[in-house]
């Protein structure tokens, strides 16, 4: 993997880029920013209005930050999390450590920390009774996962530019199938094209502002019948 440089973004928040892709791992407007905006509230927060019990699976774990707000999200509402990550190319031990997640987020007072959800690439990680984290070292191309088994997916793959073998109609068949009546999938993606895919794989669209810097982002939804 290309050496990743560490930049702060307008939040405070670090982020990642890789300069082979040209890729941030997160807006530069603001990391944490974006996945409160994206993955917590247009996501989380939705899918829980219904459910205090939520199955979640994540595409490209990467930092772990989404993992981290998830995972105080449900400390401070009193959620059941069965959360699942997908990633390839784990980050390394040094460069997870540079990371300013842990200080920015409170994470004090909680028996789990950054580190903890860092501390195996595969396989289960105990975090307690409220909190299970599961993580698979492949390409979301190749996982496989049971039907109707999420209510939630976090889509946070490098961008289609980049990426586009990850934003195809067979990927979201993939996680169309995967997720309950009702389940929706959440990305700061809003290209046509990704959504003509989306829904070409069943899903209806939702359009709905982006965090700052951007106009837009998407939830897909798996109707109920
Ligand atoms: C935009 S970054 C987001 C990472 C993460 N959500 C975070 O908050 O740090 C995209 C992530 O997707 C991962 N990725 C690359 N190819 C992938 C694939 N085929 N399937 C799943 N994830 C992939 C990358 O390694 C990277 O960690």
């Amino acid at each position: 993997m290309a050496q990743l440089e560490l930049i702060v973004t307008e939040d405070g928040s670090h982020t990642l880029y890789n300069p082979e892709l040209k890729e941030h791992y997160h807006s530069t407007h603001g990391a944490i920013q974006e996945g409160m905006h994206i993955f917590i509230n247009a996501g989380l927060r939705e899918v829980v209005k219904k459910k205090k019990q939520v199955r979640i699976l994540e595409v490209g774990f990467g930092t772990g930050l989404n993992c981290m707000l998830t995972m105080l999200e449900g400390w401070r509402t009193g959620l059941e999390i069965d959360y699942h990550a997908v990633e390839p190319y784990p980050l390394s031990e040094k460069l997870l450590c540079t990371l300013n997640y842990a200080g920015l987020l409170d994470f004090q007072d909680n028996p789990c920390d950054f580190e903890m959800i860092h501390t195996e690439n595969e396989g289960e990680i105990d975090l307690g009774s409220e909190f299970k984290l599961t993580k698979y070292k492949q390409p979301i191309q190749r996982f496989k996962a049971l039907p109707a088994f999420f209510d939630l997916v976090y889509f946070d793959a490098f961008a289609p530019n980049v990426q586009p073998s990850i934003w195809t109609g067979s990927v979201f068949k993939q996680m169309y199938d995967c997720l309950t009546p009702g389940g929706i999938l959440v990305t700061y993606c809003a290209q046509g094209q990704v959504r003509r895919n989306m829904k070409e794989a069943g899903f209806s669209i939702e359009k709905l502002p982006g965090p700052p810097g951007k106009r837009e982002m998407t939830r897909a939804i798996v109707h109920t019948n």
